[in-house]
């Protein structure tokens, strides 16, 4: 099928910098991205780049060179689907709150909106992309939406799973290890892989069925996060034993077979799709009845819960037992460095369970708003807003936010903070001053010749 326009269902973290690549890439093709979320599109076409919804390094340069050209964003999502021949679906696909599944399994109801929107108003053939993590299977629930329309219209659905990585988007897009493409028609497959090719060489083009290509992508981050949680777990027995996570990591990670990346040691994963691909992993197994891999799969998450948890817990063990009314200053907020995006950042878990012992948070995080920290406390629900406003104060400055404070927490590896004058922040704090850095961002020695009472993850 001959392809000249395409539409990007979903204006987020995955829609956006995707298209854009797309675009810059396609200058032949018009591309245009909607959202109900009005706000959200006409921040996608703010003239300040500045304005962005989402911060991505390399971001707003490609944006600037493709926006009105063959980029758009739009809330016109019908105009959009009726005119392209290829629609990517790209919307949240969260963990269900409510109903059956409630907790573990993906709430589809995003999905199934935009499939019933695309049959409503599709009047010639389309190809319908996967673009969002799905659980195994869902593409035969979009076909089934599709081809009972009661029209002779054909639609091809392909998944085409996202694997970029926050915070590095742009670079993932334009240099892929891998791009996934699963689907049954030969044809709809190669429209695709057309529109890859522009920039990603062929061999790292990969074709399975639907049902192979949906369920790697959930596989991809099930090992992904394993990773995390299995360095983690050792940093807890590297504490006890005098061992250093830091060496074990280095140690292993030279072993072909295991590889270096993805072993740096933490306060334990955050970000919107690790945990809740897990979960919708261990449903889904436990939904086959398959209870030993969904209990295996389980565990990846418990004991990332575990490490956020015995975070705070050592902080206030340290400090003599009680925070209470005892200033913390928090750095970092987003879920990993070069990102705004603060969804299940362990910053938000470790500060309210501090809120719980009566501490006094200052946090400052370049990119995230105060706003934002508010909400994101105020979502869990455990107190009133008021007492959340009471108990967290947000700075515009790193030094003011860690002024007088007992303990500085480093939840996110911002580059930023390992530049501060961390002998000027010792002067203005409380002694004993102590760091407990959740990223080992910090040079222990360093920090010790300073005068700090200075504690990471797993030495
Ligand atoms: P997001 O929340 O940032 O964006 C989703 C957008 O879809 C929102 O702006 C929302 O308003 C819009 N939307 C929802 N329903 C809609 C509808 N019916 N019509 C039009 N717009 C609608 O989510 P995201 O982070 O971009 O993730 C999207 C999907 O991609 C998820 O399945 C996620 O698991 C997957 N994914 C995310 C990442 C990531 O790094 N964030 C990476 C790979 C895959
Ligand atoms: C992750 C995957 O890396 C992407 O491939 C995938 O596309 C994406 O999820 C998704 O499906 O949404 P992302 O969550 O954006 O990307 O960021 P990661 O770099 O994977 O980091 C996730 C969390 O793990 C962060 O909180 C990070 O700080 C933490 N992490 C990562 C560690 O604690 N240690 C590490 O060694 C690596």
């Amino acid at each position: 099928m001959k392809i000249t326009k395409i539409c990007c269902i979903g204006a987020g973290y995955v829609g956006g910098p995707t298209m854009a690549v797309i675009a810059k890439n396609n200058p032949h093709l018009k591309i245009t991205v909607v959202d109900i979320n009005q706000d959200r599109i006409d921040a996608w076409n703010d003239s300040d780049l500045s304005k962005l919804p989402i911060y991505e390094p390399g971001l707003a340069d490609i944006v600037k060179e493709t926006r009105n050209k063959n980029l758009f964003f739009s809330t016109n999502i019908d105009a959009a689907i009726d005119e392209s021949e290829m629609i990517f679906i790209s919307v949240n696909t969260p963990t269900k709150t409510y109903g059956k599944g409630k907790g573990m399994a993906s709430d589809l109801k995003y999905i199934e909106l935009c499939a019933r929107n695309i049959a409503e108003v599709a009047k010639t053939d389309k190809i319908v992309v996967e673009k969002s993590t799905l659980p195994v299977r869902t593409a035969e629930a979009i076909k089934s939406i599709l081809h009972n329309t009661g029209s002779d219209i054909n639609f091809h659905i392909l998944s085409n799973p996202e694997f970029l990585a926050e915070g590095t988007a742009v670079q993932d897009l334009l240099h892929p290890d891998r791009v996934l493409i699963g689907g049954e028609s030969e044809a709809a497959i190669d429209s695709l892989v057309k529109i890859y090719n522009t920039w990603v060489p062929e061999a790292k083009i990969l074709r399975t069925n639907l049902w192979s290509s949906e369920l790697s992508k959930l596989t991809a981050n099930a090992f992904l996060a394993q990773r995390v949680s299995s360095i983690n777990a050792i940093s807890e027995l590297c504490e006890l034993t005098g061992a250093n996570i830091n060496e074990v990591a280095k140690a292993i990670g030279m072993d072909s077979r295991i590889g270096p990346k993805f072993l740096q040691a933490s306060i334990g994963f955050g970000g919107s799709c690790f945990q809740k691909d897990i979960l919708n992993l261990v449903y889904i197994a436990r939904s086959y009845n398959l209870n030993e891999v969904a209990d295996y799969w389980e565990q990846v998450i418990i004991m990332n819960d575990h490490q956020k948890r015995r975070f705070s817990e050592r902080l206030i063990k340290t400090l003599y037992d009680t925070v209470s009314g005892k200033k913390i200053g928090v750095l970092g907020w987003a879920f990993k460095k070069d990102t705004n995006d603060t969804r299940e950042s362990a910053a938000i878990y470790v500060t309210d369970h501090l809120l719980n012992e009566q501490a006094l948070l200052s946090v400052y995080d370049p990119k995230v708003s105060r706003v934002k920290i508010q909400s994101d406390l105020n979502y869990l629900n455990t107190r009133s807003e008021q007492e959340n406003n009471d108990g967290v104060t947000v700075e515009t400055c790193p030094y003011e936010a860690l002024k007088n404070a007992h303990a500085v927490a480093i939840m996110t590896e911002w580059d930023e903070f390992k530049t501060y004058d961390w002998k000027k922040i010792y002067t203005d704090m409380k002694k004993p001053a102590f760091i407990f850095d959740g990223r080992n961002l910090l040079d222990k020695s360093e920090m010790k010749a300073i005068g700090f009472d200075y504690y990471a993850i797993g030495q």
